[in-house]
């Protein structure tokens, strides 16, 4: 595939040779069109080296070849990133100053930016119009991560995981819909840990693969995607907005409040059934010799069950997982109607199934429905299967 690369003149510019690395490596052409800023950032030859194609910024250079025109008809995806408030601004309003902003008017192959500024940049009201203008004109626009900026400062403004950004490019390139666009989407993913004493937890094996390929792939079929995240190790999926919890009580606390305007919730964090009912708040010795003290259990309260039972609209649509050892169909048959939820993905475990491989397979159980099974692939391809099905409920 002809792919455009656009790097605008700001310092995640470096981040940018990374992405055309994943680019160049999985076979696809390259073209990069920096402007004349992010040359200050990295270099020509750094970008033609990397992409063993001709870098220009201007429309001035091989002008027999109309380049200003033909690298933007001839492209299968156009992406910007970084892309500044600059270069928003000026693709919002169709200005054509240099050879990215050409290229971005002649193309008409899918645009995807992935933004990279300071915080009160990306929230400037200039600049949301600008989001809002190229969204609704059908560009995919991602939310920027949030972190670190240059300096000491944090907030909303990062370039995403370029990994994330050549996912989301990977996913626009295969043509597949964007059926959830204008629809907002919760996930949560991860295990919950509940404190015994300042240092130690009972927790689970959850990795957090599957509730973040199911939040990836939701932000590429343009759904506006909330990840509540319980102690998972994995980058920011490109376009999600992550909400980082540790224990029940706080992922209760963050499903629900996100849940009160989503049209879909879907329960993919291995929420701990139990804690400590009480949490030392020092941490507790070895007595010498003797028995250990037994920790007592208090049972934690079951959110997909109160998300089922207290839907905000009649037609939101409540996704919960299972994962079962034993009689793996009639236990996720009597979860399903316990939990009063619309869809159940039944997930058998055991050694090497389901936990920190990128692989699954599944049983969706569906309310009032016949069930699907989702044949052993990657933990994306579930996702979609899910998504495809909750797409059909939505209507
Ligand atoms: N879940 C939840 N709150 C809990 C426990 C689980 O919301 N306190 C959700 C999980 O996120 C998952 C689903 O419920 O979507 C299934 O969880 P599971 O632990 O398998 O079900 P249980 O009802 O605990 O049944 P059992 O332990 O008997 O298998």
């Amino acid at each position: 595939m002809k792919v455009v690369l656009g790097v605008s003149g700001g310092i995640a510019a470096y981040k940018a040779c990374e992405l055309l690395r994943l680019f160049t490596e999985s076979g696809h052409e390259v073209r990069v069109v920096p402007t004349r800023d992010a040359l200050r950032f990295v270099g020509e030859p750094t970008w033609a080296a990397l992409s063993g194609r001709p870098v220009a910024t201007e429309v001035w250079d091989d002008v027999h070849e109309v380049p200003h025109v033909r690298i933007g008809q001839g492209a299968d995806l156009v992406v910007v990133a970084p892309a500044t408030a600059d270069v928003l601004a000026k693709a919002a309003h169709g200005l054509a100053g240099d050879l990215l902003t050409n290229t971005l008017l002649t193309a008409r192959c899918p645009v995807v930016f992935a933004p990279a500024m300071h915080t009160e940049m990306w929230q400037h009201a200039a600049t949301q119009a600008n989001v809002a203008t190229l969204r609704e004109r059908g560009s995919i626009v991602l939310d920027p991560a949030v972190g670190r900026l240059t300096g000491s400062d944090t907030g909303p403004g990062r370039l995403p995981d370029p990994a994330e950004i050549f996912q989301v490019c990977l996913r626009v390139l295969s043509g597949r819909p964007r059926d959830l666009a204008g629809r907002k989407v919760v996930v949560s993913a991860g295990g919950t840990r509940e404190a015994i004493d300042p240092v130690r937890y009972i927790g689970n094996r959850s990795s957090g693969l599957q509730g973040y390929a199911l939040a990836r792939t939701a932000a590429a079929r343009g759904a506006e995607v909330t990840l509540v995240a319980a102690n998972v190790a994995l980058p920011d999926p490109a376009g999600a907005t992550v909400v980082r919890v540790e224990s029940t009580a706080e992922l209760r606390e963050a499903v629900l409040t996100a849940a009160g305007a989503a049209d879909v919730v879907v329960m993919a964090a291995a929420v701990a059934d139990f804690r400590p009912a009480t949490r030392s708040d020092s941490k507790i010795k070895k007595s010498d010799g003797g028995e250990p003290e037994p920790i007592r259990l208090a049972t934690n309260p079951d959110i997909l069950a109160e998300l089922g039972e207290r839907r905000t609209t009649p037609s939101q649509v409540i996704v919960g997982f299972a994962a079962e050892t034993d009689d793996v169909l009639a236990n996720g048959r009597a979860k399903l109607a316990r939990k009063g939820c619309d869809l159940l993905v039944v997930n058998q475990v055991g050694p090497g199934l389901a936990f920190g491989t990128p692989d699954n397979a599944a049983t969706v159980l569906v309310a009032g429905g016949e069930p699907v099974e989702v044949p052993r692939g990657p933990k994306e391809d579930v996702a979609d299967a899910v998504w495809d099905l909750v797409a059909a409920r939505l209507g």
